[in-house]
């Protein structure tokens, strides 16, 4: 199993689609994003993280092919990201619907509830975002302290 930076992001659209559905709002943290890949006989994951400012490192984009979920790529490359960038960054956050596939998985890679950015979905997607048939209304902000 290997973890290694790509450059040619776009070429995991559609694992990247997985984790977030419109592509309008993909480009607007790609470009400026670091994006790593986990290879396990074939990439099975990738994450994209970027700077938010103030010690901030954020997740914007985690996703795991589907057949392979549940083995631990997830949280693999979750703490990858807080190992790599421990002497960079204070804290890694991540935001996310309030979905019963999402939450459980952060709370287990050690993520504590932040705060809650109203109406995200709905203002930010130009279609209803429904995740286990609930559509997600709100952003969710977890936290966790790399140092
Ligand atoms: C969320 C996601 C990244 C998790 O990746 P994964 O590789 O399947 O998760 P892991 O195997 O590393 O899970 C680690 C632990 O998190 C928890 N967990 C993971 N998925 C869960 C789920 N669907 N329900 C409840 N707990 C879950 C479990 O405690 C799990 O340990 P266990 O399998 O031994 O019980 C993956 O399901 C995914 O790609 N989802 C679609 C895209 C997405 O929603 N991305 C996040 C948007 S920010």
């Amino acid at each position: 199993m290997n973890i290694y930076q790509v450059n040619n992001k776009w070429d995991y659209l559609r694992l990247l689609l997985l984790a977030d559905e419109q592509k309008s709002m993909i480009e607007k943290y790609l470009y400026k994003g670091a994006m790593y890949v986990l290879d396990d006989n074939g990439v099975k994951a990738e994450i994209v993280v970027c700077d938010e400012g103030n010690g901030v490192l954020e997740i914007k984009n985690l996703a795991v092919e589907p057949q392979s979920k549940r083995q631990g790529y997830g949280k693999k490359l979750v703490d990858f990201i807080c190992e790599h960038y421990k002497e960079k960054y204070n804290t890694l956050q991540v935001g996310t619907g309030d979905s019963p596939l999402t939450v459980p998985f952060y709370e287990e890679c050690g993520f504590k509830r932040s705060h809650i950015v109203k109406n995200f979905f709905t203002d930010n997607y130009d279609h209803p975002i429904y995740e286990c048939g609930i559509q997600l209304i709100d952003m969710i902000y977890f936290v966790k302290t790399l140092r």
